[in-house]
């Protein structure tokens, strides 16, 4: 089909002649003439441009702010789009939402305002009962400058004790999904425009298929790094694949053994997942850039790219993550520290997708850590991700898988600090010991967000809060222990 099919809020769009390289913000502002939505940084910072997509869940509508600058206007195909134009009851007034912001006094210039509506509206599809964590949690990823956060999560905070809000999209729920229903949601879409083209298999096979015969294609899955190509260096991306309707591609399953993530899962559903299995993956998960960017960014996503200071692939490797990459009707499977070769250089080839991440469960005696250092706690780059997993079995390091983001070109494992480790007694002197070994692993680069010094004392510091937090559970040594 050459055509792709959305609701825009209650009215199907179908699209056959637009530039694949179009953001939905552009889309909204240049073509639909709806111009709530604000472009404040083109590159997912600000959450200016925060718009909600809603898609069927099992019975119901599942709602998830993204930022519409990142998003490319051939993944709408099959969704619902909600801008905050289409708030407003058919009466005219005002959304309870913005009825909040407006008697919590939550906007000043009103730029960011857009943003924050759409936020907080999702949340209130998502948790009607919001706690000042959640709220915080779903704000994260939206900027202001003028009003100050306090009225704003007031206003928040005000909705969530609230009765559960009944609207026009709760009300017309069935009506929705019948209508999503009947777009074509399980046959490859191609979006022709401009003399670029993005093609949106539905299978695993589609994809193999495409990609071998266009071994030139840039896989498109969340786009919030692909994107920035488009909004921030102005380059032209002639050919795509979108995978984030590959059915395998999006499926999530578990077993005694693994769990096995569909590469184009969400980061959201991907880290919730982990956390079930690693409970300490919860703080990152948080801390992992904004919510609209976890829900639109994937996991094999931030594998693929091969960024040095993605948080997920340290984490992976101290887990012993294995990939399965899929080539034609080929698959292999590699561990996930074979995959990284060099700076954004990668053991993938030609034609070649990661198809799944599996992730072995935690056995007796491990221990599992991860920490972020960046310079804010919310919506920030790390400077240096750390993931320890230790098996202590009877009071000696039996297995030692330590891995790091931001401390080389590529993420990487600290082979001599594990070395260091391994067989010894589990005590302070030889994590001291490692502490030392450690410093030979790596030799970080100074930037804009550390100097090497920092980069290195503060990975040999977390191998000792790893130790200090084993020994006494109960110790608080978290920033996130105290807001
Ligand atoms: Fe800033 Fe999109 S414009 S996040
Ligand atoms: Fe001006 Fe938020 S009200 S940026």
């Amino acid at each position: 089909m050459s055509l792709i099919k959305f609701l825009l809020n209650q009215e199907l769009r179908e699209e056959s002649d637009l530039s694949p390289n179009m953001t939905v913000l552009n889309y909204l502002r240049t073509r639909v003439g709806k111009t709530g939505t604000k472009e404040g940084c083109g590159s997912g910072d600000c959450g200016a441009c925060t718009v909600v997509l809603g898609e069927r869940e099992g019975d119901t509508l599942r709602y998830q702010t993204v930022n519409s600058c990142l998003t490319f206007i051939s993944t709408l195909h099959g969704k619902q789009l909600l801008t905050v134009e289409d708030l407003k009851a058919q009466d005219g007034s005002l959304h309870p939402v913005q009825q909040a912001l407006v008697d919590f006094h939550g906007s000043q210039c009103g730029f960011c305002t857009p943003g924050f509506i759409m936020s907080m509206f999702s949340l209130s599809k998502n948790k009607p009962k919001a706690k000042q964590h959640d709220i915080l949690e779903a704000l994260a990823g939206n900027l202001c400058r003028c009003t100050g956060y306090r009225p704003i999560v007031d206003a928040a905070k005000h909705i969530a004790e609230q009765p559960a809000l009944v609207d026009q999209f709760s009300r017309y729920q069935t009506e929705t999904l019948a209508r999503l229903d009947l777009i074509e949601a399980d046959t490859l879409v191609t979006l022709n425009g401009n003399d670029k083209v993005c093609f949106s298999p539905t299978s695993s096979d589609q994809l193999a298929a495409l990609l071998v015969e266009h071994p030139d294609a840039q896989l498109l899955a969340g786009g919030t790094d692909l994107a920035l190509q488009v909004t921030q260096f102005y380059r032209e991306l002639p050919k795509m694949i979108y995978v984030g309707n590959v059915a395998e591609l999006k499926q999530l399953s578990e077993d005694d053994e693994q769990l096995v993530i569909g590469a184009a899962r969400s980061l959201t559903d991907s880290f919730e997942a982990l956390s079930r299995v690693f409970p300490d993956m919860g703080e990152l998960l948080e801390r992992f850039a904004s919510l609209q960017i976890r829900n639109q960014g994937t996991l094999g996503g931030n594998i693929g790219n091969a960024s040095p200071i993605g948080d997920a692939p340290p984490v992976l490797m101290a887990l012993d993550a294995r990939l399965v990459l899929r080539k034609g009707d080929t698959r292999r499977e590699l561990a996930i520290e074979d995959y990284f070769l060099d700076y954004k250089k990668t053991a993938q080839q030609a034609s070649e997708f990661i198809e799944h991440i599996i992730v072995p469960k935690p056995k007796a005696g491990q221990y599992f850590k991860v920490y972020k250092l960046s310079k804010r706690l919310d919506d920030d780059i790390s400077a240096v991700c750390g993931a320890f997993n230790l098996t202590i079995t009877d009071g000696k390091v039996t297995d030692a898988r330590i891995a790091f983001g931001g401390m080389a070109g590529v993420p990487k494992r600290a082979a001599t600090c594990e070395q260091a480790l391994l067989n010894q007694p589990w005590n302070l002197a030889t994590v001291k010991t490692a502490m030392l070994a450690l410093t030979g692993d790596f030799e970080p680069l100074s930037d804009f967000r550390a100097s090497k010094e920092y980069r290195s004392k503060t990975a040999t510091n977390l191998l000792y809060k790893y130790f200090l937090e084993q020994q006494s559970l109960q110790l608080e040594t978290r920033v996130t222990s105290y807001v």
